[in-house]
């Protein structure tokens, strides 16, 4: 009776404590799809995690190699189960129990699995409608299995969809599932409700941006500026959207809510932009790529929410680790990755931590920050005001008489600025933002002797011991407070878990 009581205390302690990683806020992730020539074994895939700091994976299958090189690095895993094993799972509870014991149990704690999605995007790519209707079967008797196994309060199992399920996703109030799956739906979400699991959301732009064919601004699909003639705003609502991908998780809430769900958090399980294209792909490109990531990845650590959802910080995936050239298609699917096999990354991105200083970066030779020639100029001299004085940017060569100095160019003054700030604290979680008067380019915008740093060959003024204040006006959000707390929360997680194994074993 006592033991009873305690054990179920404990319970609802390490409950309180696994929902306590909300509170450290959203986070950001990386997907790692496996359809590489040459993807790196599971080590090398590990160091590349470690280097960059990235703490949130998601795989699309249970690979044991990477689920046993993930061991003991506190890096939190979405396991996934692929769509052609649904179907036997979604038939049989022992098929389930099967796949826990092989793939789950054998691995955690050491590896931080944490998720597992069943499917990806099963009800609008997979063909086989016996594996469709059996979705929500298959996740109920994993469930089963992982309270078998005593997993169930570590473990949660969701199910990625793709933006194809909300046939219009603009206007956000209005949108709402394909209702030829209402039925499916409807048990998902009762699903994710009473287990208390996120709804795993797809959300791509690029492909809003590319099949809206010229209804939505590039602007809006990039997180740039807009004019104020093309703001979106919902006309039930009055809500202003000032990127696609806002609208597009405002959706799912607004979908969900059609079918009286509520209180079921998106979590975005796979977004990104590809860095290259075929000849009818222009948008896919490295400056739209890294414009796309870095602003993506700025707003989940951030903990901004959505316009609709002002509190709900929303956590995302950013697809992916490696480009998969084996993927059908045209060129742009096969060119989402942001590092080379060999841990290169293809431009640079800042996962929301602090590097150590290495004195001599390299990495961002050919990458320029500049201002967008969209913004106000209001907002550029304060963005320029920043730079030069908090910023602490060096801008003697945008004073007349020097090399960068345009008289009346806000736009090259603050260009310069932006730059000259960036490439000093880059490294250090400098981001390039400047309340979103600035993007990120490949274009050098260099001329005559007016050199910007970055450019290749000239010796750079990027200086990571220096520039490690980054502002709150301007910066990423803190992020090394955010790291402790999460810090915090996993030392209280592992106490609990401690306590929790000596009350179930006792
Ligand atoms: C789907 O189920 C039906 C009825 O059980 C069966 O006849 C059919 O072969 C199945 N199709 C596939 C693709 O498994
Ligand atoms: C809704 O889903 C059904 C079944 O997959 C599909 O045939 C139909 O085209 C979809 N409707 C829209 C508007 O996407
Ligand atoms: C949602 O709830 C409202 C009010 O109770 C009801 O009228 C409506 O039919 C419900 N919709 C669905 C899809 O269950
Ligand atoms: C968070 O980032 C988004 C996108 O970069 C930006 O629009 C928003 O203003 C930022 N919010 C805060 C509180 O910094
Ligand atoms: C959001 O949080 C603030 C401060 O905690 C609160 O005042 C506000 O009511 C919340 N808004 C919503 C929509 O929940
Ligand atoms: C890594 O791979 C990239 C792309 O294939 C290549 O450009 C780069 O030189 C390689 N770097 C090293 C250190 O091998
Ligand atoms: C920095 O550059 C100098 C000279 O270019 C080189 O000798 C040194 O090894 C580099 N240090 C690091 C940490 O890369
Ligand atoms: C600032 O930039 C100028 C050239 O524009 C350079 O001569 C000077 O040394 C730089 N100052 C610092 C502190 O880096
Ligand atoms: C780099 O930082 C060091 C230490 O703060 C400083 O002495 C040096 O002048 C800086 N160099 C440049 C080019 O800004």
């Amino acid at each position: 009776m006592l033991l009873a009581e305690w054990k179920s205390n404990m319970l609802l302690i390490l409950l309180l404590c696994s929902s306590g990683s909300d509170l450290a806020g959203s986070y950001v992730g990386i997907n790692i799809g496996t359809q590489t020539s040459n993807l790196p074994p599971a080590a090398d895939i590990v160091s590349i995690l470690r280097t960059q700091q990235i703490k949130h994976v998601r795989l699309f299958d249970a690979d044991h190699r990477m689920l046993h090189a993930l061991a003991n690095t506190g890096i939190e895993v979405v396991v996934g189960v692929p769509n052609d094993q649904v179907l036997q799972i979604g038939n049989s509870q022992s098929q389930a129990a099967d796949w826990i014991n092989k793939n789950v149990a054998p691995f955690v704690p050491a590896t931080r699995i944490a998720y597992i999605a069943v499917g990806d995007e099963i009800l609008t790519t997979f063909s086989n409608a016996n594996a469709t209707q059996v979705l929500v079967p298959a996740m109920q008797f994993l469930h089963s299995a992982l309270l078998a196994a005593n997993l169930n309060f570590q473990v949660k199992i969701s199910s990625p969809q793709s933006m194809d399920m909300i046939p219009k996703h603009f206007p956000p109030s209005t949108a709402t599932f394909n209702s030829s799956w209402n039925s499916v739906m409807e048990q998902l979400l009762r699903f994710l409700k009473t287990t208390g699991a996120s709804f795993m959301l797809n959300a791509q732009p690029y492909y809003g941006y590319t099949e809206g064919e010229g209804v939505f601004p590039l602007e809006y699909a990039l997180f740039q500026p807009l004019k104020q003639s093309s703001q979106m705003v919902d006309p039930d609502t009055d809500l202003h959207y000032l990127n696609m991908f806002d609208a597009m998780v405002d959706a799912a809430y607004y979908s969900m809510q059609s079918l009286n769900f509520s209180g079921i958090s998106v979590m975005v399980t796979s977004s990104g932009w590809p860095s290259l294209g075929g000849a009818t792909e222009p948008d896919a490109n490295i400056d739209n790529a890294l414009a796309y990531n870095s602003m993506l990845i700025g707003r989940a650590l951030n903990g901004s929410g959505t316009p609709s959802r002002s509190n709900s910080s929303v956590s995302i995936y950013l697809h992916e680790l490696f480009s998969e050239d084996l993927l059908p298609g045209p060129v742009s699917a096969k060119n989402w990755g942001v590092f080379a096999s060999n841990g290169t990354a293809l431009y640079p991105l800042n996962f929301g931590h602090l590097v150590k200083s290495s004195s001599n970066s390299t990495g961002l030779v050919g990458i320029f920050c500049v201002a967008n020639s969209r913004a106000n100029s209001d907002d550029l001299k304060k963005g320029l005001d920043w730079a030069c004085g908090p910023g602490s940017a060096n801008c003697t060569a945008i004073q007349p008489g020097q090399p960068c100095y345009q008289a009346n160019n806000l736009e090259a003054l603050a260009s310069y600025a932006y730059n000259d700030y960036y490439h000093r604290t880059q490294a250090n979680g400098g981001t390039c933002i400047f309340g979103n008067t600035a993007m990120v380019t490949t274009t050098d915008p260099s001329h005559g002797s007016c050199i910007f740093a970055g450019r290749s060959g000239s010796s750079s003024s990027s200086n990571t011991s220096g520039g490690s204040t980054t502002s709150s006006a301007f910066g990423p959000g803190d992020a090394s407070s955010q790291a402790s707390k999460l810090q915090e929360v996993s030392t209280i997680l592992i106490v609990a878990t401690l306590l929790h194994f000596l009350v179930v074993y006792m």
